[in-house]
Parts: C-alpha cells; structure tokens; sequence
C-alpha cells in the first residue's frame, strides 16, 4: 500500500510501480536512512513538533529496524518503493500510529539528499584509507630503489636515464593528489540538506543545526531549494574517482609493458597473473588488465550522471533517483580496484640488472653530451645539432655515443675531450641532473624526506 495514495483513485499499473521502484538499489543507504530519522524524530520531539513520548518510541523502533537489518532478520517487500518508504512502513506496522508522525516537516527530496551524502561520506573514507595504503607501498619501492637505474620513456622511446625511485615517486604524487582531491570532495559533501522540504523548507521551528551536529555534518545546505537539487558533490566524487582509476589505469599499462617478455623489468607474482587456456607458455597480467578497463566503466559512470543533470530544472526531479547507481558503482569499483592493484604492486619483482642494462642503449645519454659541449661555451642550439649528427651516425655504424673514440668525437666537434666518457655513463647522466625535483640522488633523498616529514591528508 503506497503511504501517498490519497490522492489516486486507482492502483498503480503493476509495471509502472516496478519501473519507480529503487528499492533494489537504495537499499544499500538503509543505515544512513535509519540514522538520518533517528536525528529527525530526536530534532522533532527536542522542538516539541511530537511529543517527547512519540518521539522515545520513534527513536526506540528505529533502532530496533537498525538491529534487525544488521542481523540480517528484516527483508523489504517488493511493493516497497524505496528504502525511505520502507523503513517508515515497518515502523509503523512496529509501532503504530507514532509511527505517521515521522514524516513531519520531511520529504523524501531532503531525506535521500541526507542519506546519500552520508553514505558518501562513508565512501570517501574507506577509499582514502585505501589510497594511503597503497601510498606507503610506492614509498616502500621508492626507498628500495634510490639508485636503481632504468630507462625514462617519452612517446615510449627511450630518454634520458632515471632512478627507479624517481619514476615511483612520480605514481606518489599522483596518488596524493588523489588523496587530498578526495578530502576537498569530503568538504562539500559535508552540508546537511534536512530541513528543506520538498523544495520550500517547512512551517516547523525545525532545528537544522542540531540535526547537523547530530549527524555528524560540518554545516547545513544553506538553500532549500539547492539543498534537495544539488548533486554536485556526487559529480564531484565520481570526477575524484575517475582522475584516479585514470592514474591507476597508466600504472596498469607500465606494469603491463614492463612485465612483457620484451621489457622484462618486472616480474608479477603468480598470485596475482593468469594462465591460458591454450598457450601454455603464458603469464598474464589479468589483474592491470582489469583495472585498466575498469577505468572505462568509472568514467562511464560520470559521464552517465552529467548527463542525467544536464538540463534538470529546479527543484527535485525523479531523474535523479539514477544518481546513487553510478556512484555505488564506482565507489565499488575503485575500492577493487585500489586493494587489487596495491597488493599486486607489493608483490611484484624488480628486475635491477635489466633495467640498468636497458638504460645504456638508445642514445639516452645525447642530451648530456650537448650539455657537455655547452660546458665547453658552445651554444645549445648549435650541441643539439652536433649531438645528433653524432647520434645519426652511431645509428649507421651500430655505435653508441661511448663507443666513439676521442679521434671519432672530434669529427664532429673539436670541444670533445677525454673527460666526456665520465659525463655519460648513466649514472653520471642521473647524478648530474641539478634541478630540485631531478631524479639526482639528492634530489631523491629530498623528496622522500618531504613526504616523510609533510603531513598526511
Ligand atoms: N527514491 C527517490 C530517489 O532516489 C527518493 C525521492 C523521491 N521523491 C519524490 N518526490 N518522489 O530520488
């Protein structure tokens, strides 16, 4: 029985109060509903809008529903419409008719604007408390690996010469980005919508702040008509977790490529690959595979609740009962995917003399040599130019630029001496680099005693 029927004269069609019905998925905030009406029925008999008595009862059934659902002994009905009209019918076939007094000075546009931000509170928590495991896991292998040299990539080609360390640190950075776009998401979510009504707030003496503090809340909706009609805090949320499944999703494709035979910098552990049901030679990286196309399904759940925003007037619109599936979804999904990629990362064998052999080919050492030769008081412009006179060279004859002689060298410009050998090995490339924020040693060290020292988000 729909607690609106009043104004109906007939039943609803039965495919029609399916089609309403989001039950099925809003379920999931029952918590959240059940401690935002505890606040409300506390609110209500504390300014004398129920009697103190109804309001005891209120409190008392509700946390009896809360008791119930956490033992899993209460199942909703399928004519139940959502998890706001549920919970109130079993009150009030619990209580009875102290139960109908719920819904003063409430609608269901500021009861789910409050659930859901609640709920979406929670959520942000437990993906920080996930972001900051997967942070000390990078600063373990950052520490670990302050003077293993690899090659560093542009347009996938081999550059210039890094520390290991220096490409972790750089995932560092993303991720605590991540965490802080997180807390800067927590800070707008944190506004306490109940109160507002439908849209044009209540004839109640409600106390709006006290059901802020009751819950936990850092201020309340300041309009009433936004109160019930924002959803910018769900976008934002399903923006944070998109910017960090794409920082996931590019770590998955290095992981990838350097867990490949041809690469064959790392080695993933076998808990964490697949086999092939053919090719028995096979090791896959499912897991980086999964969340790198995982990526996909976050950015679709943005892009799905923009769309089902764009163009809503004022105030609540029954569109946005689809705003809690894309931000379930992604919730889940980055969770996941966060807890799988952290301990596959942990696992996962570093192969140091392949790296380091790797960062001696493909001329990663030619900006260096132009360096040298400015030492020398020649122009950049003018070293760029002989250096890749030199490189082009190289490429013909099969010869890296430390394999020139000095004879060969000063082919191609006579600043060249004997001391540029010792300018282009690769450490030396590494611990030349001066800039702060290089992949220089020191540079390294300053970094990790940055992080070690700044304050956790
Ligand atoms: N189930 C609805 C939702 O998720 C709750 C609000 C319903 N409000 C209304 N006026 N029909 O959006």
């Amino acid at each position: 029985m729909k607690l609106w029927k009043g104004r109906f004269t007939k039943e609803e069609n039965s495919f029609a109060d399916e089609f309403n019905s989001s039950i099925d998925v809003d379920c999931r905030m029952w918590s959240q509903d059940i401690k935002g009406s505890i606040a409300h029925a506390k609110m209500l008999a504390k300014q004398s809008i129920i009697s103190e008595e109804d309001g005891l009862k209120i409190v008392e059934g509700l946390k009896q529903i809360y008791w119930d659902m956490e033992a899993g002994r209460l199942h909703f009905e399928a004519g139940d419409e959502d998890i706001h009209m549920a919970v109130e019918r079993i009150l009030t076939q619990r209580i009875g008719d102290a139960g109908k007094k719920l819904h003063t000075a409430r609608s269901r546009n500021d009861q789910v604007a409050v659930d859901f931000r609640l709920y979406q509170k929670d959520v942000i928590d437990g993906i920080q408390a996930k972001l900051r495991e997967l942070l000390s896991v990078i600063l373990r292998i950052a520490e670990e690996n302050k003077d293993t040299i690899m090659p560093g990539f542009t347009h996938l080609q081999k550059a210039q010469p890094v520390m290991l360390a220096q490409h972790m640190l750089a995932y560092y950075n993303m991720f605590s980005r991540d965490l802080a776009r997180f807390s800067d998401c927590l800070t707008r979510t944190d506004y306490m919508p109940l109160g507002s009504g439908a849209l044009a707030g209540t004839t109640y003496h409600t106390d709006r702040r006290f059901l802020a503090e009751e819950l936990g809340f850092s201020g309340i909706c300041p309009n009433s008509m936004d109160a019930v009609s924002d959803r910018d805090f769900a976008l934002e949320f399903l923006s944070c977790c998109s910017i960090c499944m794409m920082h996931l999703s590019r770590f998955c494709e290095e992981l990838i490529l350097w867990n490949s035979p041809d690469f064959a910098f790392i080695e993933m552990d076998d808990a964490f690959a697949t086999g092939s049901s053919i090719m028995p030679q096979k090791k896959n990286p499912d897991m980086a595979e999964l969340v790198r196309g995982k990526t996909g399904r976050v950015y679709g759940d943005l892009m799905s609740l923009l769309t089902v925003m764009k163009g809503l007037p004022l105030a609540y619109n029954k569109d946005m009962q689809e705003d809690k599936e894309p931000v379930f979804d992604a919730g889940d999904t980055l969770k996941d995917c966060l807890a799988v990629f952290t301990a596959m990362l942990d696992t996962i064998t570093f192969n140091k003399e392949k790296m380091a052999c790797s960062a001696k080919s493909g001329f990663m050492n030619a900006t260096d040599a132009a360096d040298y030769l400015v030492g020398k008081g020649i122009p950049f412009r003018e070293c760029h130019e002989i250096i890749g006179r030199m490189v082009l060279y190289g490429i013909e004859h099969d010869k890296a630029i430390e394999d020139l002689s000095l004879e060969e060298l000063r082919t191609f410009s006579e600043a060249f001496d004997t001391d540029i050998y010792d300018r282009i090995s690769p450490v030396a490339c590494i611990c030349n680099k001066k800039s702060e924020g290089s992949t220089s040693p020191e540079s390294i060290e300053k970094q990790i005693d940055g992080i070690k020292s700044s304050q956790p988000v």
